[in-house]
């Protein structure tokens, strides 16, 4: 198993319009995205065959991407259409094809697979309730100066938010919390118990009534975290994240916050928004200190039982790089307690 078999997200449905192209970086490979004239996304190494100028600096004309430099047209399958200094002349040649990757639209979102023999056929996240009625999902998205480990661990981190997000989203109280944490088919799958309404303010929106919080954090491998605050079945909140791997240490984060609070949802949506973008950008500040020294002394980390989620996702991701399946690992259950 290998990065390259999964599916990346590389731009919104709608910010790819028609006529458009846009660039990307996935896992070091640098792509130009547009649609071709069947109106389905085409993703493109972003390197003109010609003279290797970038293609996404070009211009798309009917379902064509047209190099900027001298003109060479390349169409949805990355063949060289037309080439302006041949004129009429011109003739196709089979050779002439810009590396071209599978795409897929799934929610709302374009996706990219590097590989076309992966060890197995994986299908993209399905982002929870999107687009469902009574459902509304607030989308973000946000560039970390980090690698896709440190940030899918810090999306279900609780012991940070305390000391990162304080007032926000919670306040250190020193109260006590059990926690399930369980390594199982690649993913780490975590059940809080004991939680009450230790939120900040956010509880005026999670949790208004103080009921009892039923809370899990989620792992999916390779690139996938989901945490999931269930007060009942109209009050269900979730924070799904995609982490892109650009390069070694810049992950582009899609961040759906997704909930069903009925006639509160579309009131919700700018508190929504302002609140996730707000804690986000705590998260992308003391991410990117972290990395700075990691590029100064390198990774060497030092772990308490609260750090099991970490420990496990490592262990993943880590059997992923190997270029082995991390749903070898020996299922894990830990029960752990610590203070918040
Ligand atoms: S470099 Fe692209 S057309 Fe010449
Ligand atoms: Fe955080």
């Amino acid at each position: 198993m290998k990065f390259e078999d999964f599916w990346y997200v590389v731009a919104l449905s709608t910010e790819l319009k028609p006529n458009k192209v846009l660039s990307c970086t996935v896992l070091g490979e640098w792509l130009a995205i547009f649609r071709g004239d069947d109106g389905k996304s085409v993703a493109l190494r972003d390197r003109c065959m010609h003279r290797n100028s970038r293609l996404s600096r070009g211009k798309v004309c009917q379902g064509n991407l047209q190099c900027p430099y001298h003109g060479w047209v390349y169409d949805k399958n990355g063949k060289v259409v037309a080439v302006p200094a041949e004129g009429d002349n011109f003739k196709m040649l089979d050779s002439r094809q810009a590396k071209l990757y599978q795409t897929k639209e799934q929610d709302g979102y374009v996706y990219v697979r590097l590989t076309d023999q992966p060890s197995e056929e994986f299908e993209p996240f399905k982002m929870p309730y999107y687009g469902e009625p009574g459902w509304e999902t607030v989308r973000v998205i946000n560039r970390f100066h980090n690698n896709v480990t440190n940030c899918a661990e810090n999306f279900i981190d609780i012991p940070h938010t305390a000391s990162v997000h304080p007032g926000v989203f919670r306040t250190p109280r020193k109260q006590k919390l059990e926690m399930t944490v369980e390594r199982r088919d690649g993913s780490v799958l975590v059940n809080y118990r004991n939680e009450t309404t230790n939120l900040g303010w956010y509880k005026h929106f999670l949790n208004p009534k103080g009921d009892e919080i039923k809370h899990t954090d989620s792992f999916y491998m390779p690139n996938i975290t989901s945490v999931e605050y269930n007060m009942g079945k109209h009050r269900r909140f979730f924070i799904t994240s995609q982490s892109i791997p650009e390069t070694e240490n810049s992950t582009l984060v899609y961040t759906d916050v997704t909930f069903n609070y009925g006639i509160l949802n579309k009131i919700a949506r700018p508190f929504v928004h302002w609140t996730a973008q707000h804690i986000i950008n705590q998260d992308v500040e003391i991410l990117g200190i972290q990395q700075e020294v990691i590029e100064k002394y390198g990774t060497h980390f030092s772990n308490t039982p609260a750090d099991t989620i970490h420990v496990f996702v490592e262990s993943i991701r880590n059997k992923i790089e190997a270029g082995e399946d991390p749903r070898k690992l020996e299922n894990k259950s830990v029960q752990v307690t610590f203070c918040v």
